[in-house]
Protein backbone atom coordinates (compact mmCIF):
# COMPACT_ATOMS: atom_id res chain seq x y z
CA UNK A 1 0.00 0.00 0.00
CA UNK A 2 1.24 2.88 -1.16
CA UNK A 3 2.76 5.71 1.76
CA UNK A 4 2.15 8.97 -0.43
CA UNK A 5 -2.37 8.38 0.05
CA UNK A 6 -3.78 9.02 3.25
CA UNK A 7 -4.30 5.71 5.31
CA UNK A 8 -7.05 3.95 4.84
CA UNK A 9 -10.02 4.17 7.29
CA UNK A 10 -12.33 1.56 7.10
CA UNK A 11 -11.91 -2.04 6.19
CA UNK A 12 -13.14 -1.57 2.24
CA UNK A 13 -10.76 1.15 1.86
CA UNK A 14 -7.80 -1.13 3.03
CA UNK A 15 -9.23 -3.85 0.83
CA UNK A 16 -9.29 -1.63 -1.93
CA UNK A 17 -5.90 -0.27 -1.67
CA UNK A 18 -4.83 -4.12 -0.82
CA UNK A 19 -6.17 -5.00 -4.49
CA UNK A 20 -4.45 -2.62 -5.97
CA UNK A 21 -0.89 -2.70 -4.94
CA UNK A 22 -1.20 -6.82 -5.65
CA UNK A 23 -2.49 -6.52 -8.95
CA UNK A 24 0.32 -3.75 -9.38
CA UNK A 25 2.45 -6.35 -8.13
CA UNK A 26 1.44 -8.79 -10.71
CA UNK A 27 0.16 -11.32 -8.17
CA UNK A 28 -2.55 -13.74 -9.82
CA UNK A 29 -6.26 -13.50 -8.55
CA UNK A 30 -5.56 -10.21 -6.73
CA UNK A 31 -9.05 -9.76 -5.91
CA UNK A 32 -9.28 -12.90 -4.23
CA UNK A 33 -5.75 -12.83 -2.44
CA UNK A 34 -6.69 -9.37 -1.57
CA UNK A 35 -9.84 -10.37 0.60
CA UNK A 36 -8.25 -13.19 2.03
CA UNK A 37 -5.30 -11.40 3.32
CA UNK A 38 -7.40 -8.18 4.80
CA UNK A 39 -9.90 -10.78 6.27
CA UNK A 40 -6.59 -12.52 8.11
CA UNK A 41 -5.18 -9.32 8.93
CA UNK A 42 -8.72 -8.13 10.87
CA UNK A 43 -9.32 -11.73 12.42
CA UNK A 44 -12.11 -12.26 9.91
CA UNK A 45 -13.52 -14.73 7.47
CA UNK A 46 -14.22 -13.35 3.81
CA UNK A 47 -17.85 -13.13 4.24
CA UNK A 48 -17.25 -11.40 7.35
CA UNK A 49 -14.96 -8.44 5.89
CA UNK A 50 -17.19 -8.47 3.12
CA UNK A 51 -20.31 -7.21 5.23
CA UNK A 52 -17.95 -5.22 7.24
CA UNK A 53 -16.79 -2.66 4.65
CA UNK A 54 -17.53 0.56 6.08
CA UNK A 55 -15.40 -0.96 9.94
CA UNK A 56 -12.57 1.36 11.31
CA UNK A 57 -9.03 -0.97 10.96
CA UNK A 58 -6.72 0.12 14.09
CA UNK A 59 -3.23 1.09 13.16
CA UNK A 60 -2.23 -2.69 14.53
CA UNK A 61 -4.08 -4.06 11.93
CA UNK A 62 -3.55 -1.92 9.13
CA UNK A 63 0.44 -3.11 9.94
CA UNK A 64 -0.51 -6.57 10.06
CA UNK A 65 -2.56 -6.41 6.79
CA UNK A 66 0.68 -4.64 4.97
CA UNK A 67 2.98 -7.33 6.63
CA UNK A 68 1.04 -9.71 4.86
CA UNK A 69 0.90 -8.07 1.79
CA UNK A 70 4.25 -7.78 1.10
CA UNK A 71 5.22 -10.65 2.14
CA UNK A 72 2.53 -11.96 -0.68
CA UNK A 73 4.24 -10.08 -3.36
CA UNK A 74 7.10 -11.32 -2.40
CA UNK A 75 5.29 -14.78 -3.77
CA UNK A 76 5.34 -16.41 -0.28
CA UNK A 77 2.10 -18.59 -0.99
CA UNK A 78 -0.94 -17.46 0.65
CA UNK A 79 -1.38 -20.53 2.53
CA UNK A 80 1.47 -19.99 4.61
CA UNK A 81 0.68 -16.49 5.63
CA UNK A 82 -2.48 -17.71 6.65
CA UNK A 83 -1.37 -21.01 8.55
CA UNK A 84 -3.81 -22.90 6.97
CA UNK A 85 -5.20 -25.06 3.94
CA UNK A 86 -8.17 -26.81 3.29
CA UNK A 87 -8.26 -30.40 2.21
CA UNK A 88 -11.13 -32.82 2.05
CA UNK A 89 -13.52 -30.13 3.58
CA UNK A 90 -10.96 -29.94 6.62
CA UNK A 91 -8.98 -26.78 7.07
CA UNK A 92 -5.26 -28.36 7.81
CA UNK A 93 -2.31 -26.14 9.48
CA UNK A 94 0.23 -25.35 6.94
CA UNK A 95 3.78 -24.15 7.86
CA UNK A 96 7.10 -23.55 5.75
CA UNK A 97 8.39 -26.86 6.65
CA UNK A 98 5.24 -28.94 4.63
CA UNK A 99 4.53 -28.96 1.38
CA UNK A 100 0.47 -27.09 0.90
CA UNK A 101 -1.94 -29.63 0.32
CA UNK A 102 -3.25 -29.74 -3.42
CA UNK A 103 -6.49 -30.25 -4.56
CA UNK A 104 -5.80 -33.26 -6.91
CA UNK A 105 -4.16 -35.14 -4.13
CA UNK A 106 -8.03 -35.51 -2.69
CA UNK A 107 -8.42 -37.59 -6.00
CA UNK A 108 -5.47 -40.04 -4.16
CA UNK A 109 -8.29 -39.88 -0.68
CA UNK A 110 -11.61 -40.62 -3.06
CA UNK A 111 -9.63 -43.47 -4.74
CA UNK A 112 -8.39 -45.31 -1.54
CA UNK A 113 -11.33 -44.56 0.68
CA UNK A 114 -13.81 -46.13 -2.20
CA UNK A 115 -11.40 -48.92 -2.57
CA UNK A 116 -11.66 -49.76 1.89
CA UNK A 117 -15.09 -49.39 1.82
CA UNK A 118 -15.12 -52.58 -0.32
CA UNK A 119 -13.20 -54.39 2.86
CA UNK A 120 -14.71 -56.44 4.75
CA UNK A 121 -12.65 -55.43 7.98
CA UNK A 122 -11.43 -52.25 8.99
CA UNK A 123 -8.53 -51.38 7.07
CA UNK A 124 -4.85 -50.91 8.19
CA UNK A 125 -3.84 -47.96 5.82
CA UNK A 126 -0.30 -46.47 5.51
CA UNK A 127 0.58 -43.51 4.42
CA UNK A 128 4.38 -42.46 3.00
CA UNK A 129 5.63 -38.71 2.95
CA UNK A 130 2.86 -37.42 4.90
CA UNK A 131 3.71 -33.80 5.05
CA UNK A 132 0.96 -32.04 6.86
CA UNK A 133 -0.59 -35.79 7.41
CA UNK A 134 -3.50 -34.63 4.98
CA UNK A 135 -3.69 -37.99 3.91
CA UNK A 136 -3.58 -40.21 6.62
CA UNK A 137 -5.79 -37.69 8.59
CA UNK A 138 -8.35 -37.54 6.35
CA UNK A 139 -8.25 -41.31 5.83
CA UNK A 140 -8.44 -42.29 9.68
CA UNK A 141 -11.36 -39.96 9.73
CA UNK A 142 -13.09 -40.76 7.08
CA UNK A 143 -12.46 -44.76 7.20
CA UNK A 144 -14.61 -45.65 10.49
CA UNK A 145 -12.16 -48.01 12.41
CA UNK A 146 -9.30 -47.35 10.78
CA UNK A 147 -5.63 -48.25 11.78
CA UNK A 148 -3.39 -45.71 10.43
CA UNK A 149 0.63 -44.78 10.07
CA UNK A 150 2.37 -42.51 8.19
CA UNK A 151 5.85 -41.85 8.16
CA UNK A 152 7.97 -38.35 7.39
CA UNK A 153 11.71 -38.07 7.18
CA UNK A 154 11.43 -34.41 8.39
CA UNK A 155 10.65 -34.10 12.07
CA UNK A 156 9.46 -30.62 11.45
CA UNK A 157 6.70 -31.65 8.78
CA UNK A 158 5.56 -34.64 11.43
CA UNK A 159 5.13 -31.49 14.22
CA UNK A 160 2.59 -30.30 11.98
CA UNK A 161 0.69 -33.60 11.27
CA UNK A 162 0.70 -34.36 14.66
CA UNK A 163 -0.47 -31.13 16.03
CA UNK A 164 -3.01 -31.27 12.98
CA UNK A 165 -4.35 -34.73 13.77
CA UNK A 166 -4.73 -34.18 17.20
CA UNK A 167 -6.63 -30.75 16.09
CA UNK A 168 -9.30 -33.15 14.35
CA UNK A 169 -9.98 -36.02 16.14
CA UNK A 170 -7.82 -38.51 14.07
CA UNK A 171 -6.13 -41.57 15.10
CA UNK A 172 -2.65 -41.82 13.49
CA UNK A 173 0.61 -43.26 14.19
CA UNK A 174 3.44 -40.63 13.20
CA UNK A 175 6.63 -42.10 12.59
CA UNK A 176 10.15 -40.87 11.67
CA UNK A 177 11.71 -42.81 9.13
CA UNK A 178 13.10 -42.53 5.57
CA UNK A 179 11.73 -45.24 3.58
CA UNK A 180 8.03 -47.27 2.96
CA UNK A 181 9.81 -50.34 4.81
CA UNK A 182 8.75 -48.10 8.69
CA UNK A 183 5.14 -48.77 7.77
CA UNK A 184 5.27 -52.14 7.48
CA UNK A 185 7.70 -52.27 10.70
CA UNK A 186 5.29 -50.42 12.88
CA UNK A 187 1.96 -51.55 11.60
CA UNK A 188 4.07 -54.97 13.04
CA UNK A 189 2.12 -56.79 9.59
CA UNK A 190 0.82 -55.92 5.90
CA UNK A 191 -1.56 -52.81 5.04
CA UNK A 192 -4.77 -53.13 3.46
CA UNK A 193 -3.91 -49.82 2.06
CA UNK A 194 -1.15 -47.62 1.09
CA UNK A 195 -1.15 -43.94 0.28
CA UNK A 196 1.71 -41.93 -0.90
CA UNK A 197 2.37 -38.09 -2.35
CA UNK A 198 5.96 -38.91 -2.84
CA UNK A 199 8.71 -35.72 -4.28
CA UNK A 200 8.12 -36.44 -8.04
CA UNK A 201 9.35 -33.51 -9.63
CA UNK A 202 12.72 -33.78 -11.46
CA UNK A 203 15.48 -30.89 -10.63
CA UNK A 204 15.04 -30.21 -15.05
CA UNK A 205 11.72 -28.97 -14.20
CA UNK A 206 12.78 -26.28 -11.31
CA UNK A 207 13.04 -23.13 -13.46
CA UNK A 208 9.15 -23.89 -14.80
CA UNK A 209 7.90 -23.93 -11.00
CA UNK A 210 5.83 -21.08 -10.29
CA UNK A 211 7.67 -18.66 -7.63
CA UNK A 212 5.59 -19.61 -4.91
CA UNK A 213 6.68 -22.99 -5.11
CA UNK A 214 9.95 -23.48 -6.55
CA UNK A 215 11.38 -20.44 -3.67
CA UNK A 216 9.11 -21.37 -0.81
CA UNK A 217 8.06 -24.80 -0.36
CA UNK A 218 10.72 -27.58 1.11
CA UNK A 219 12.69 -28.83 -1.44
CA UNK A 220 12.92 -32.16 0.31
CA UNK A 221 8.91 -31.77 -0.45
CA UNK A 222 9.52 -31.20 -4.15
CA UNK A 223 12.08 -32.83 -5.89
CA UNK A 224 12.70 -36.87 -6.16
CA UNK A 225 16.32 -38.26 -5.20
CA UNK A 226 18.87 -38.67 -7.90
CA UNK A 227 17.04 -36.38 -10.32
CA UNK A 228 15.06 -39.48 -11.07
CA UNK A 229 10.90 -38.47 -10.75
CA UNK A 230 9.92 -42.03 -10.88
CA UNK A 231 12.58 -42.61 -7.46
CA UNK A 232 9.62 -43.05 -4.97
CA UNK A 233 7.11 -44.84 -7.75
CA UNK A 234 9.86 -47.46 -8.17
CA UNK A 235 10.29 -48.14 -5.10
CA UNK A 236 6.74 -48.05 -3.62
CA UNK A 237 5.78 -50.15 -6.35
CA UNK A 238 8.50 -52.55 -5.75
CA UNK A 239 7.72 -53.27 -2.12
CA UNK A 240 4.28 -53.23 -2.70
CA UNK A 241 3.96 -57.44 -2.60
CA UNK A 242 5.98 -56.86 0.64
CA UNK A 243 4.28 -53.90 2.46
CA UNK A 244 0.31 -54.84 1.12
CA UNK A 245 -1.86 -57.79 2.05
CA UNK A 246 -2.95 -59.78 -1.30
CA UNK A 247 -6.37 -58.18 -1.52
CA UNK A 248 -5.01 -54.89 -0.94
CA UNK A 249 -3.61 -51.84 -2.64
CA UNK A 250 -1.41 -49.29 -3.52
CA UNK A 251 -2.42 -45.72 -4.39
CA UNK A 252 0.53 -43.23 -5.77
CA UNK A 253 -0.29 -39.56 -7.07
CA UNK A 254 2.10 -39.12 -10.19
CA UNK A 255 3.65 -36.65 -12.03
CA UNK A 256 2.38 -35.50 -15.81
CA UNK A 257 4.80 -37.64 -17.17
CA UNK A 258 4.98 -40.94 -15.00
CA UNK A 259 1.95 -42.53 -16.15
CA UNK A 260 3.75 -44.69 -18.74
CA UNK A 261 5.91 -45.88 -16.26
CA UNK A 262 3.31 -46.74 -13.27
CA UNK A 263 1.59 -49.07 -15.10
CA UNK A 264 4.81 -50.64 -16.76
CA UNK A 265 6.62 -51.33 -13.67
CA UNK A 266 3.46 -52.66 -11.87
CA UNK A 267 2.24 -54.77 -14.43
CA UNK A 268 5.98 -55.97 -14.08
CA UNK A 269 5.50 -56.72 -10.29
CA UNK A 270 2.76 -58.42 -10.73
CA UNK A 271 0.24 -56.02 -9.56
CA UNK A 272 -3.30 -54.85 -11.32
CA UNK A 273 -3.30 -51.69 -12.15
CA UNK A 274 -4.81 -48.41 -13.71
CA UNK A 275 -4.33 -45.00 -13.62
CA UNK A 276 -7.26 -42.52 -12.61
CA UNK A 277 -7.21 -39.02 -14.03
CA UNK A 278 -7.90 -35.68 -12.41
CA UNK A 279 -10.12 -33.38 -13.43
CA UNK A 280 -7.89 -31.53 -16.26
CA UNK A 281 -7.76 -35.07 -17.64
CA UNK A 282 -4.00 -35.62 -16.74
CA UNK A 283 -3.33 -39.16 -15.11
CA UNK A 284 -2.68 -38.74 -11.19
CA UNK A 285 -3.29 -41.51 -9.49
CA UNK A 286 -1.99 -44.91 -9.88
CA UNK A 287 -4.01 -47.93 -8.01
CA UNK A 288 -1.97 -51.23 -8.02
CA UNK A 289 -3.98 -54.24 -6.08
CA UNK A 290 -1.84 -56.79 -5.11
CA UNK A 291 -3.53 -59.96 -6.26
CA UNK A 292 -5.02 -62.69 -3.98
CA UNK A 293 -3.19 -65.50 -4.09
C1 LIG B 1 5.06 -34.16 -1.99
S1 LIG B 1 5.19 -34.09 -0.22
C2 LIG B 1 3.60 -34.78 0.20
C3 LIG B 1 3.07 -34.32 1.52
C4 LIG B 1 1.61 -34.75 1.78
N1 LIG B 1 1.49 -36.19 1.78
C5 LIG B 1 0.68 -34.15 0.75
O1 LIG B 1 0.19 -34.91 -0.10
O2 LIG B 1 0.44 -32.93 0.76
C6 LIG B 1 6.33 -35.39 0.09
C7 LIG B 1 6.73 -35.64 1.52
O3 LIG B 1 7.69 -36.70 1.52
C8 LIG B 1 8.65 -36.45 2.53
N2 LIG B 1 9.89 -37.19 2.20
C9 LIG B 1 10.86 -36.86 1.32
N3 LIG B 1 11.82 -37.80 1.31
C10 LIG B 1 11.44 -38.75 2.22
C11 LIG B 1 12.03 -39.97 2.68
N4 LIG B 1 13.21 -40.40 2.22
N5 LIG B 1 11.38 -40.69 3.62
C12 LIG B 1 10.18 -40.25 4.12
N6 LIG B 1 9.58 -39.10 3.72
C13 LIG B 1 10.21 -38.35 2.78
C14 LIG B 1 8.82 -34.95 2.53
O4 LIG B 1 9.35 -34.49 3.76
C15 LIG B 1 7.39 -34.49 2.25
O5 LIG B 1 6.71 -34.23 3.46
Amino acid sequence: MSEAKERPRTAGEMLARAREFLAKKDVPDARLEAELLVAHALGLDRLHLCLALDRPIDDTELARGREFLVRRSKREPTAYILGAREFYGRRFAVSAAVLIPRPETELVVDHARAFAHALATPPKVGDFGTGSGCLATTLALELAGASVWAVDVSPAALAVARANAERLGANVTFLEGDAPSALGAAAGGKLDVLVSNPPYVGRDERDALAAEVRDHEPELALFAPEGDPDHWLRRLVGDARELVAPGGALFVELGHRQSAAALALSRAAGLDARVHPDLARIPRVLEARVPRG
